[in-house]
């Protein structure tokens, strides 16, 4: 017998709309996300699945065994939202001022759960494991790479991942697929440079920080344009330039923060090298000192492609060919997927959730931001096919 798998998203599309609503109605930032975790932890446990609550302080892990041993696959989904007020005159409003579900991460919980729901029903067609994974704090510090080295990826040792956005870009009812990569790695600057203050009337005998920051901030552009290969994709942005109290006095310091993104792995590692050299010779040049600190955070985000094209087909068998849009535009916004992508293959869907009928419109971290409930079934059910599809590959 075939498996009805839009009928089952169907059946339960109800059920969905609600745990969604409630998830939306509380939310929590990260590692903050308590009652979200006793949700889901609460309502796994009933539908029988093996739950492990604490996982990186807030995170939840569920496994299904399927009725024969195989491989294992893993579903995630995160759980933080975001300090933002929402306007909305929905009954289903954030219940908490200044918290907001922005970014969608209470639907990417729902269709997990879902996908949890729909295997379950079919658990005796299971060859093999499924590991559904709710993550905490996506939006700030990041909580894949805890998760991982508390060793979410084994035990049963994980062989594939699946995870997904809602993305405004996308009509809603398609999702968009990406091979290779999809988000950009994101670190972060901090630069200081200590000049010389004095009068304003005599900059001979100062250092001028401010002159020095937006030298820097010039070549740093440059860098991009000149010093890297034009094929590849990166962006630098200072988006904060603090100097000076007043207007006659050269200050001691300048501060400038920013932001430094690619979508290679390889360049990523290389770019703070470049940007160090560049500050060196221009504070150098004008006789300041710096002090400098690049930090890390997410690599980029970089799909399988034989992963990709697996679940590309996959979906394709369920959604119809018209509603897989094969995507070639990567965002140069940053995702903690890409830390799972680093240890195991597996992809990170677009799901689409653009529709202006409905006034979803709006772009993550938007304050009218909402989701297509219309797709929490649906979702669920292509994120159990795949699962369920390639476990029996
Ligand atoms: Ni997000």
């Amino acid at each position: 017998m075939e498996i009805g798998w839009l009928e089952s998203g169907e059946e339960i599309k109800e059920e969905l709309t609600k745990i969604r609503r409630r998830f939306h109605q509380y939310p929590e930032l990260g590692y903050e996300e308590k009652r979200t975790s006793e949700t889901i932890a609460k309502l796994l446990t009933e539908l029988g699945l093996e739950v492990q609550k604490g996982v990186a302080k807030t995170g939840v892990v569920a496994l299904l065994r399927g009725k024969e041993a195989g491989k294992t696959i893993a579903i995630r989904g995160d759980m933080d939202a975001l300090p933002l007020q929402e306007v909305s005159d929905k009954p289903y409003k954030s219940t908490t001022a200044g918290k907001m579900h922005a970014c969608g991460h209470d639907a990417h919980m729902t269709y997990v759960i879902g996908a949890a729901k729909i295997l379950k029903k079919y658990q005796a067609r299971l060859k093999g494991n499924v590991k559904f994974i709710f993550q905490p704090a996506e939006e700030s510090i990041g909580g894949a790479k805890p998760m991982i080295e508390e060793g979410v990826l084994e035990n049963p040792k994980v062989e594939a991942i699946l995870g997904g956005h809602v993305w405004p870009d996308t009509p809603a009812g398609s999702i968009e697929v990406l091979n290779g990569p999809v988000m950009a790695s994101t670190g972060q600057l901090y630069l200081e440079i200590h000049g010389k203050g004095g009068h304003a009337a005599r900059p001979h005998e100062n250092v001028d920080p401010i002159l020095i920051g937006q030298e820097i901030l010039q070549r740093l552009q440059v860098l991009s344009s000149r010093m890297i290969d034009p094929l590849e994709n990166s962006v630098i942005s200072i988006c904060s330039f603090q100097a000076g109290e007043t207007y006659n006095v050269m200050p001691e310091k300048a501060v400038l923060m920013g932001t430094i993104r690619t979508l290679n792995n390889e360049l990523r590692l290389e770019i703070p090298e470049k940007i160090e050299k560049i500050i060196e010779n221009v504070t150098n040049y004008y006789g300041a000192e710096y002090s400098l600190n690049i930090t890390h955070l997410y690599p980029a985000t970089i799909n399988d492609e034989n992963f990709t094209m697996f679940a590309s087909a996959s979906a394709k068998e369920l959604l119809g060919k018209a509603k897989v849009l094969q995507g070639n535009k990567p965002s140069m916004a940053g995702e903690d997927f890409a830390f799972y992508l680093e240890k195991v293959p597996g992809t990170f869907l677009r799901i689409g959730n653009y529709n202006e009928e409905q006034g979803l419109v709006y772009n993550l971290h938007n304050p009218h931001f909402d989701i297509d409930e219309e797709q929490l079934g649906k979702i669920s059910a292509l994120y159990a096919k795949i699962a369920m599809d390639f476990l029996a590959e």
